[in-house]
């Protein structure tokens, strides 16, 4: 977590931090800071709060300067426990995303030579790290530096008597921007669109020194190195809210294009992995959060069209869980691909010999390096902390997926294949006919949902997991308690909860647990809660929901997407009426890079 930014140019550097940080934001936003280069004088501002909180009047005209989002891992947020952090002279300023697990020892070893900490921070021993080996040559000590460090950073260093800064990363992102006479560095592209959309990424170990107009890359062996220049093709308008009161909601709202963009290129032919390589005959998905959902969804979608029995881990379960005596093929889905539980479960299923694929939205993120073979969503830059349209896109993913397994195992004919690429093609279209009237959703968002404690969503089948994205994304933006059941397991136990004042969403198409789904709301009708039944124009489903929201028609394989549209908005649409942070709930971050 956190979002860092440096800049180095002829503009001034203030200005140009503060708009990247915002858009950094996403990654943490419980305190905020600057350093910026004035006159051989390093002046700052740091607080807790947002970007917006700093107090910036007067000073800071240079044009070298870093800043930092933070999201506090160690030590609470705090104006002392905010970046920059500096050495005991004041000469030196660094800022840090990730988290240094031997800082313990570092600092015990610091405070013995003599050097004064200010917070509680893994991050300042960083700093005076740099400080002790600093004689002159800065890319010389911040070498040394991280060269002691244990666990994951990304790091940008300034000097007051540099023209210079220097860059490291180590399992966390970092990507260096190159402008005309300027260079820039981040963690996340958005920070850097406005200048430049000639981009770099760092691989773990390297050592970046920049300069207006050179940048020079060594690798961890030492090594002079150049990396990819790659040209990203989104524009700082599509990281923007364009219109939209959030960016959850113009996130929903591009649902029907990233659907559209996963898509192309890809219906005739989807050979970015060539399957055949491997022998496939157990596949393992393993994830968090949204992307776990996404994963358990991919479970039905694979087994039914494909054959090939799915198994399903969490990232963070993975690790500690004894290994099957089999090598199933692993799946890690990740939109940011710098999940860490999840880059964690990768390398250990490498080092159990399994065969890996890696499904993520961000291009070259740490995931697509611990796997045999990559995939890409192209939700396109997805800003809102909650997940939407990168679970979407994931869902695609595996939908192209299973098929060309479907059809390379023989289990699918060529006819069926193209039935389903013409469900997939129907996609965009249909999800733009659903967001095109939401007045329903609204409506018992803030009549119903809105005034819950606690809320339960049910599904069956293929929307079960559909049922759990919806409590999830709920929980998470709303605040409000909610959890996600199977149906069929109410009667285990939960039914004690259910009141009148317990409202459930209930997800039914017609599938092969429709008749017994209808049996479950009736069971539930019959407990008084108020009943939101999600599903196609069905006589026999609305007469017995207080309420209804239809989906176009849809074969319930595919419904999965369009139930999920519904329950975003539903999410959305209650925070929105309970005054939440929506695209930065409280005490989350967009991508969680600690374990
Ligand atoms: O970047 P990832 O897909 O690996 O993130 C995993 C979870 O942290 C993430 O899906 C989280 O659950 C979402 N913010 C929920 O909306």
């Amino acid at each position: 977590m956190c979002g860092i930014v440096g800049y180095i140019g002829n503009s001034r550097a203030l200005d140009i931090l503060l708009k990247g940080m915002k858009r950094l934001e996403y990654r943490g936003y419980d305190s905020a800071g600057i350093a910026v280069r004035n006159h051989d004088e390093i002046e700052t501002e740091k607080r807790k709060g947002r970007v917006d909180d700093l107090e910036l009047d007067g000073l800071f005209d240079g044009n070298i300067g870093i800043g930092h989002t933070r999201w506090a891992t160690h030590g609470k947020p705090s104006d002392e426990n905010s970046h920059p952090f500096f050495d005991c002279t004041g000469s030196l300023a660094i800022v840090h995303n990730g988290i240094i697990d031997n800082f313990v020892t570092l600092k015990e070893e610091l405070e013995m030579a003599g050097h004064t900490f200010t917070s509680q921070t893994d991050s300042e021993v960083i700093a005076h790290m740099v400080e002790e080996y600093y004689s002159g040559d800065l890319l010389d000590a911040v070498t040394k530096t991280v060269s002691r460090l244990k666990g994951s950073y990304a790091i940008v260093v300034m000097h007051r008597d540099h023209q210079e800064l220097i860059a490291s990363r180590n399992q966390s992102p970092l990507v260096v921007g190159m402008g005309t006479e300027e260079n820039l560095v981040a963690s996340d592209v958005p920070a850097l669109l406005d200048h430049t959309n000639e981009v770099k990424y760092l691989m773990d170990g390297d050592i970046v020194r920049i300069t207006p107009d050179a940048v020079f890359i060594r690798d961890a062996t030492g090594r002079e190195v150049d990396r990819e220049t790659k040209v990203i093709k989104w524009t700082v308008e599509d990281a923007e809210k364009g219109g939209f009161e959030h960016f959850m909601l113009k996130e929903i709202h591009e649902q029907p294009k990233a659907i559209h963009e996963s898509l192309l290129g890809r219906l005739v032919e989807f050979d970015e992995v060539d399957f055949a390589r491997y022998d496939i005959r157990h596949i393992n998905i393993v994830s968090c959060g949204t992307s776990y959902h996404a994963g358990l969804v991919g479970k039905y979608i694979i087994e039914s069209i494909a054959g090939i029995p799915c198994m399903l881990d969490l990232a963070s379960e993975y690790r500690y869980s004894s290994p099957p005596d089999i090598y199933p093929f692993t799946v890690f889905i990740s939109q940011s691909g710098e999940t860490a539980d999840t880059i964690g479960a990768a390398k250990e299923a490498r080092r159990r010999g399994c065969k890996t694929l890696g499904i993520t939205n961000v291009l070259d993120s740490s995931l697509t390096r611990e796997v045999d073979e990559v995939i890409y969503t192209q939700a396109g830059p997805e800003i809102g902390v909650a997940a939407t349209k990168t679970f979407t896109t994931q869902l695609i993913v595996l939908y192209l997926m299973a098929i060309e397994l479907g059809l390379q195992r023989g289990k699918l004919l060529i006819e069926q294949a193209e039935t389903y690429r013409n469900e997939l093609r129907k996609l965009p279209r249909r999800v733009e006919v659903l967001l095109n009237d939401t007045e329903e959703i609204q409506d018992i968002s803030k009549r119903v949902l809105a005034n819950a404690e606690d809320i339960f969503f049910v599904g069956r089948n293929i929307n079960y997991p559909v049922a759990l994205e919806g409590a999830l994304k709920l929980k998470e933006i709303a605040y409000i308690h909610a959890a996600g059941y199977p149906a069929g397991e109410l009667k285990h136990g939960p039914f004690a909860l259910l009141t009148r004042e317990t409202p459930v969403v209930a997800i039914c198409v017609k599938d092969s647990t429709y008749e017994k789904m209808l049996g479950n709301i009736g069971e539930i009708a019959a407990r008084e809660s108020p009943l939101i039944g999600v599903g196609q124009e069905d006589h026999e489903l609305e007469k017995l929901c207080d309420e209804m929201v239809h989906i176009p028609d849809i074969p319930p394989l595919f419904s999965p997407v369009l139930i999920n549209v519904v329950l975003q908005l539903f999410a959305y649409y209650t925070a929105y009426n309970l005054g939440r942070s929506i695209d930065k709930p409280r005490n989350l971050a967009k991508s969680v890079t600690v374990e």
